[in-house]
């Protein structure tokens, strides 16, 4: 065998157990329960065969997502998914050895892209409430990491932080890199841009995976100040999103109606669910994105098998810090939600009315 970079042989990989799911009622991993604008499907059956035979062409995919926000083109590039974008951020600026500030529990990806590129993590925890641990991060900052993860909200916490609060942290500390990752931000409506546009150390990053229900396509975007586009754009491949994605990206940017509703749907049903983890006693959190928290009665790994062996899959949250016991809920629609509590009460062994 021919080992691969000492980094690379040390680094415990992300793995999600996304397999053999389609047949189910899908609450783990936050994706869409309605699926994307029907103008998606219809653009994706009508192209033509060559479209298939040729490498994809990019124009106007920046220029559309730039209007949504309403920010110059020069602040926005597409990636295949924000994976791919946080991937790219590890590779143009996290040298061996480089302070990579972070919390915990978040977002699985970017420990390992911190790991690949051989940098020293540097972890904070949330606080006992799960609220942001502040203070400690404004002095771990003071050490001048050289990248620095908000994800907000954050996944799986729910953590949501001002934008104010993170352009006053990101102007404290201008020689690191602040990332956030705005992954849930249709769901919150808390941005950093366009504040934060100005600064050259700030980019955020946001994605039509989740809200605009393209998960699969797999198309996200890093906005920034040009500096900080421009030395992503050197790390990525020329064609790294494939046409099926600037096909897809475009025709849903061109509905932002259908997301809207979604949006809607998804927030009207969260107040619902809420309501019903109170009536039945049952320990939960919720502050940003649509997922929730929930701490069942007795053993949570039983609880999630249970569900599943009824249909519906969440996401257990085992021996994570601070949330071990507990499951991430994603929140769909309201008919979603009711199969869900349906199911979810005759698992914990309590009445309840749907
Ligand atoms: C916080 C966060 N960041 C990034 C991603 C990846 O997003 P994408 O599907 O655009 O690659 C996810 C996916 O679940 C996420 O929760």
């Amino acid at each position: 065998m021919i080992r691969a970079k000492p980094d690379v042989e040390a680094l415990t990989p992300y793995r999600a157990p996304l397999e053999g799911r389609r047949s189910l009622l899908r609450l783990d991993f936050n994706e869409s329960t309605m699926g994307p604008s029907s103008a998606v499907v219809d653009a994706i059956r009508n192209l033509p065969p060559d479209a298939y035979a040729t490498y994809p062409e990019y124009a106007g995919l920046n220029e559309a997502f730039a209007a949504t926000l309403g920010v110059a083109v020069k602040h926005v590039e597409a990636f295949n998914g924000v994976d791919a974008a946080i991937r790219a951020i590890f590779d143009a600026y996290g040298g061996r050895g480089d302070a990579f500030l972070t919390t915990v529990p978040t977002f699985g990806y970017y420990e390992p892209c911190a790991q690949q590129q051989g940098m020293v993590i540097d972890e904070v925890q949330y606080l006992d409430d799960l609220k942001y641990p502040l203070a400690a991060i404004t002095r771990r900052l003071e050490a001048r990491p050289r990248l620095f993860f908000i994800c907000n909200p954050n996944n799986p916490t729910g953590t949501l932080m001002t934008s104010q609060a993170i352009v006053a942290l990101a102007r404290a500390a201008p020689e690191t890199l602040v990332v956030v990752d705005e992954l849930y931000v249709a769901f919150t409506g808390q941005s950093v841009v366009p504040a934060a546009l100005e600064l050259s150390n700030v980019v955020a990053l946001q994605s039509l995976s989740k809200a605009a229900g393209l998960a699969a396509v797999r198309l996200g975007f890093a906005i920034g100040h040009p500096t900080i586009i421009e030395r992503l754009r050197r790390v990525t491949g020329p064609y790294d999103i494939n046409m099926f994605a600037v096909v897809a990206g475009k025709a849903a940017l061109a509905d932002p109606d259908h997301m809207r509703r979604y949006v809607a749907a998804v927030l009207a049903a969260r107040t619902w669910t809420l309501g019903e983890l109170e009536r039945l006693g049952v320990r939960h959190s919720a502050e940003g994105g649509n997922y929730m928290l929930v701490w069942p009665p007795g053993d949570c790994e039983g609880v999630v098998q249970a569900l599943r062996a009824r249909g519906i899959l969440v996401r257990s949250m085992a021996r994570k810090p601070l949330i071990d016991g507990s499951f991430r809920l994603t929140i769909g629609t309201r008919e979603h939600m009711q199969r869900f509590m349906t199911a979810f009460s005759a698992v914990i062994g309590r009445e309840v009315h749907a």
